[in-house]
């Protein structure tokens, strides 16, 4: 079977032929691969960047937002059945700490964590794979056209996930009411694919969704952000920095954007006791100059929060799942406009692509 690799540490990508896996445990899924999304991070990876080969092979396969269709089990599994529509998890524990321990590799403690397609372990863009039962999570086959995009989905459920829950531990009005979201003010920065899936999370949960970018109001984004009910701001006009006394102090603020400087940028449209996530990597290493004391000052006279936010658990993949489904019944046929399906012969350059807008480009396996 072909598959996508690298030689991490070298720009580019090449095709390598494997060999197809098997079943070998009675845990294990086979799964004929569908079709892979491309993010920042694949992007990253193919020019050079953070990425790991599995232990003592050159090359690693890429891809870790997959989409397929379950073609054997093993006689222990039971998460999903022949014939199902499923997507495998990304991170694989470092079996020692207790967060591995408890299935929350998301929160590993030792960082000796692998990721598939990222870090020490072949990724999704190929046409087979086997890993266990405890990594899978069946998608509902109604869900099939949008479901590659539950990974980057499951990333933006656990950064508003523990956002909310933090806020219901320390602010006594949101213990209190039904669901911290409804009704507040979010902003999300950034409106690329993450982006607009947060904006969409958001939404779904009642809140009254801003989205900061800096792309003409009548163009695909802010047009995408507005069928579901959210505001545009144009960043070029608006700043960050000027979002809570032009617009409105933000109770929560997703970032989404992958600029370092955006990221300190927007703690000042966070309202009092208002929660900051960073969801993105910003690739680079230029030094930047922010101005730290007035950072922390307005952290604590605030009681601000910033959190960094990485990887997602089972859960927050099935949340997603379950959003993607809410988001199909309401908004009819628009999540599908996020994604743009190209051919394996189109990867190298859909994967080269820095200018990505809000298409999820994703790499088609189905006829591989
Ligand atoms: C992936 C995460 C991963 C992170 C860091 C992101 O692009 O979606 O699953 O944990 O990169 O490697």
């Amino acid at each position: 079977m072909k598959a996508i690799a690298i030689t991490p540490g070298t720009p580019g990508t090449h095709l390598v032929e494997l060999q197809e896996p098997d079943i070998r445990t009675a845990n294990d899924v086979k799964v004929r691969v569908l079709s892979v999304g491309i993010c920042g991070t694949d992007r990253q990876e193919v020019g050079g960047g953070r990425a790991d080969a599995p232990e003592g092979a050159q090359e690693l396969v890429i891809g870790h937002e997959m989409l397929g269709r379950v073609i054997g089990i093993g006689s222990s599994v039971t998460r999903v059945a022949v014939g199902d529509h499923a997507v495998f998890t990304v991170r694989r524990g470092c079996g020692a700490c207790a967060s591995c321990r408890m299935q929350r590799s998301d929160m590993c403690q030792t960082g000796k964590y692998r990721e598939r397609g990222i870090k020490g372990l072949d990724g999704y863009q190929t046409g087979f794979v086997v890993d266990r039962d405890e990594y899978v999570v069946r998608v509902p086959c109604e869900l099939a056209s949008i479901a590659v995009l539950t990974e980057p989905l499951s990333i933006v459920e656990k950064a508003i996930d523990t956002a909310q829950r933090v806020q219901i531990a320390r602010a006594p009005e949101a213990a209190v009411a039904a669901d911290w979201l409804a009704g507040r003010r979010a902003l999300v920065a950034g409106l690329g694919p993450v982006g607009l899936l947060a904006a969409m999370a958001l939404a779904l949960r009642g809140a009254e969704v801003y989205g900061l970018d800096v792309v003409d109001a009548g163009s695909a984004r802010p047009r995408w952000l507005e069928a579901i009910g959210g505001r545009y701001i144009d960043g070029r006009t608006v700043p960050a920095a000027r979002v809570a006394d032009v617009v409105a102090p933000m109770d929560l603020v997703v970032e989404a954007a992958g600029i370092a400087r955006l990221e300190f940028n927007l703690l000042d449209a966070l309202a009092l006791n208002g929660i900051c996530v960073l969801t993105s990597i910003p690739g680079g290493d230029r030094p930047l100059q922010i101005p730290g004391a007035e950072i922390v000052r307005r952290l604590v006279l605030g009681n601000q929060l910033l959190l960094g936010s990485v990887n997602a658990a089972r859960g927050h993949f099935e949340m997603a799942v379950r959003d993607l489904a809410h988001a199909a019944l309401r908004w009819p046929g628009h999540v599908a406009q996020l994604i743009h399906h190209t051919p394996i012969a189109g990867a190298a350059r859909a994967l080269a692509n820095t200018e990505t807008g809000m298409i999820k480009d994703v790499i088609d396996w189905s006829d591989a």
